[in-house]
């Protein structure tokens, strides 16, 4: 465990922790990395354990609505594609359940605060997957959303998070350009391959560019989450940037985004978007979304049915502790 009360010597604790509170402080001002073994203020460690933990949720939940399409990929290439994305969701989950372990708390306490529905993660997971194209569309607008708030997270002042997230977003880059190119063949081919790309484009859209989060002014954690390093980049800067980058990609692919205020506005040198629903985004945040239940019970189902690999490789590791010290047995 890495607690504050350990590295602290009893008699001076006192003195200690200004020195270890001054030593972090310069540490965050010098842009250099926290690794587990230094004194944090428990307020910075609650907070990183929160944000990583809601990240590996989220890309644990988010093997569910592809995982959907697994049995119905249109041919083995795009299925083997397929399948490989979601082995790497699922291992980003494990990396950043190991991340957060280093501060201290265990996986079990973060998958049970997952099952019983009092852990979030990206609200963009409780829609459903109505056909092949939302495949395509959660890789090039939900992946390409991820990576948008991800990059900046390799810089983030947390050691162990920040080097997960290096290797994460190389392969989410990988998800984004499949989920184009799967879009890009549909939108050459017939008029309804087409038409459903439009359609899977109309409903992902929205959701898509809630996941950034709330505005700047009502983010509760913004301010201090960048005054310590690990969020880099304000909400709806990424959000804005997203957009930027995402408009000359629509258009390459002959669609049109749902938002009638979408414009180049030249003075800014940016485009303009139209209002968010912002009660939309609360509604499925506090889990009352198009498939918050499914998801949730799909998680607690696959947990049920893991309990036997859990017993199993509990006993087999007694038996070689055993086996390694037969005078303790
Ligand atoms: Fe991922
Ligand atoms: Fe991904």
């Amino acid at each position: 465990m890495y607690t504050q009360a350990m590295d602290l010597s009893r008699e001076s604790s006192a003195k200690t922790a200004t020195d270890a509170e001054r030593a972090f402080e310069a540490r965050i001002a010098a842009d250099r990395k926290v690794e587990p073994q230094d004194w944090m203020p428990d307020a910075y460690r609650r907070t990183l354990v929160r944000q990583i933990s809601q990240h590996a949720h989220s890309e644990i939940v988010g093997m569910l609505p592809e995982g959907n399409w697994v049995t119905r990929a249109p041919s083995l290439k795009r299925k083997a594609i397929l399948l490989a994305k979601i082995q790497d969701e699922g291992g980003h989950g494990l990396y950043l359940y190991s991340a957060a372990e280093t501060l201290g708390t265990p996986r079990s306490q973060m998958q049970q605060a997952l099952l019983d529905g009092r852990a979030k993660y990206s609200s963009i997971f409780n829609y459903p997957t109505l056909t092949w194209a939302d495949v395509g569309v959660i890789g090039w607008l939900v992946d390409g959303a991820a990576i948008m708030n991800q990059i900046p997270l390799c810089r983030c002042s947390y050691g162990p998070y920040a080097r997960a997230m290096i290797r994460i977003c190389k392969e989410e880059s990988f998800h984004q350009r499949q989920g184009f190119e799967s879009l890009l063949t549909m939108s050459r081919g017939t008029d309804s391959q087409l038409a459903m790309v439009q359609d899977a484009v109309n409903r992902w859209w929205w959701p898509v560019v809630m996941m950034f989060g709330p505005s700047d002014a009502e983010s509760i954690h913004s301010a201090q989450t960048m005054k310590w390093g690990i969020k880099r980049i304000s909400n709806d800067e990424l959000r804005q940037k997203f957009i930027d980058a995402t408009v000359p990609q629509a258009e390459l692919l002959g669609i049109t985004l749902p938002d009638p205020d979408l414009r180049w506005n030249a003075e800014r040198g940016h485009y303009d978007h139209g209002p968010i629903n912002w009660d939309e985004f609360w509604q499925v945040v506090n889990g009352d979304g198009p498939c918050n239940r499914e998801r949730l019970q799909a998680r607690r189902d696959a947990h049920e049915r893991g309990a036997w690999v859990r017993e199993a490789a509990a006993a087999h590791a007694r038996k070689r502790s055993e086996r390694a010290h037969p005078a303790a047995a």
